[in-house]
């Protein structure tokens, strides 16, 4: 019962981890670390008494993955969470975001067809969808012309694991997460941005802990009834849940195509001024924000219509917006006091 973890020591692979632990899954990790820290495997022993495995290298290198897979052919299955993520960066650094995101895919599959390993587990996006033409969005819709190289990364992984499935025998599930958020409920783990956060919702939990001196919301002139946009925030253990079945569902060979597809999403949208209310209400802060113009690339409004993952993975998210952003503010809070 061994399962790969990319990028496992990373914000979603982390939370998965946990998951996979305590529905018995033995977890052995990859990660080259450049955007996580190696001690996230101690908060992760503390919180299920279990000490995953971790090999620190990077996915990109060929020679490495190829020697990782020789000599762990008994893994079941691969979770591949490891990428890079930042989507202005990647505007900025093209070659940088397809060269790592896309060739960490290939050699993993590469080496999964030499050890014999059937399944993969694949992090996509929401961002595949751009902005909707039909809200909720469901797995059928079309795929937009990718905004960024990083939203293309995920189209183009994608296409590589369906072209690859009809002449490997391998089967893969792609899962599109909407707006990932929150902690779980220890505080051990969390988001742990390097930087100036790029996402709403780690600057708003530094702006309240004074790290940041204000959130800039970016624009309260669209076409949404409070005038910022819409998204769909899905708790971060929710999501973790989605993987653990997504390997069982892989595993216990009930899948109905070689490749399949998920929207990860609850299905209900708040805007950055909900998000805002919610947070404020939740930590008995107020946060000191203004308004300012758009960012560009941003769409208006997306949610997803997760009634195929209800049906067909028999999974929901359960947690609501309040438990988000209030697991958001326990973990800001519980990371500063530690460090
Ligand atoms: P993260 O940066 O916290 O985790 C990714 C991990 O992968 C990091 O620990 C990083 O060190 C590692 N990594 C990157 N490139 C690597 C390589 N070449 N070799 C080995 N390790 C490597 O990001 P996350 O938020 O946990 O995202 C996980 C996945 O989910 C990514 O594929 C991301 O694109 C996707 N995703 C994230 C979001 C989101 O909002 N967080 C939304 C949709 C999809
Ligand atoms: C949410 C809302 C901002 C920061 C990104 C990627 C997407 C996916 C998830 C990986 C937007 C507003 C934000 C701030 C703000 N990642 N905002 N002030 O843009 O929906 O999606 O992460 O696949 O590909 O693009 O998430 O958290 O950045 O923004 O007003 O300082 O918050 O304008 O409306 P986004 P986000």
């Amino acid at each position: 019962m061994k399962i790969l973890v990319t990028g496992g020591t990373g914000y979603i692979g982390s939370h998965t981890v946990v998951a996979l632990q305590q529905k018995g899954y033995e977890v052995v990790i990859v990660d080259n670390l450049s955007n996580s820290q190696a001690d996230i495997v101690d908060q992760i022993e503390k919180i299920t008494g279990l000490r995953p495995e971790l090999e620190v290298f990077d996915l990109a290198n060929r020679e490495l993955t190829a020697d990782f897979f020789r000599r762990h052919s008994d893994v079941l299955g691969v979770i591949h969470f490891a990428a890079f993520k930042a989507v202005g960066e990647s505007v900025e650094k093209p070659l940088y975001y397809y060269r790592n995101n896309l060739v960490s895919l290939m050699n993993i599959l590469e080496s999964m067809q030499e050890n014999n390993i059937r399944n993969i587990v694949f992090s996509s996006s929401c961002t595949v969808y751009g902005q909707p033409d039909i809200l909720p969005v469901s797995e059928k819709a079309p795929i937009k012309k990718a905004e960024s190289p990083y939203g293309n990364t995920k189209q183009i992984s994608e296409e590589i694991l369906q072209d690859y499935i009809k002449v490997s025998g391998l089967h893969a599930i792609a899962l599109r997460y909407f707006n990932p958020i929150g902690a779980h409920e220890t505080a051990l783990i969390g988001e742990l941005p390097l930087g100036v956060p790029n996402n709403l919702v780690p600057f708003i939990t530094q702006t309240a802990i004074g790290i940041r001196q204000e959130l800039k919301v970016f624009g309260d002139d669209y076409p949404t009834p409070d005038g910022t946009p819409i998204r769909d925030y899905i708790h971060v253990m929710d999501l973790a849940q989605a993987h653990v079945v997504a390997v069982q569902r892989m595993i216990g060979q009930q899948m109905k195509q070689g490749f399949e597809v998920f929207n990860l999403g609850t299905g209900k949208g708040y805007s950055v001024l909900e998000v805002i209310n919610a947070f404020e209400k939740v930590s008995g802060t107020k946060l000191n924000y203004k308004i300012v113009d758009r960012r560009e690339g941003d769409v208006t409004q997306v949610w997803a219509d997760p009634t195929f993952s209800h049906n067909e993975l028999g999974w929901k998210a359960e947690k609501g917006l309040d438990e988000m952003v209030g697991s958001a503010w326990k973990w800001e809070q519980a990371y500063r006091s530690r460090s």
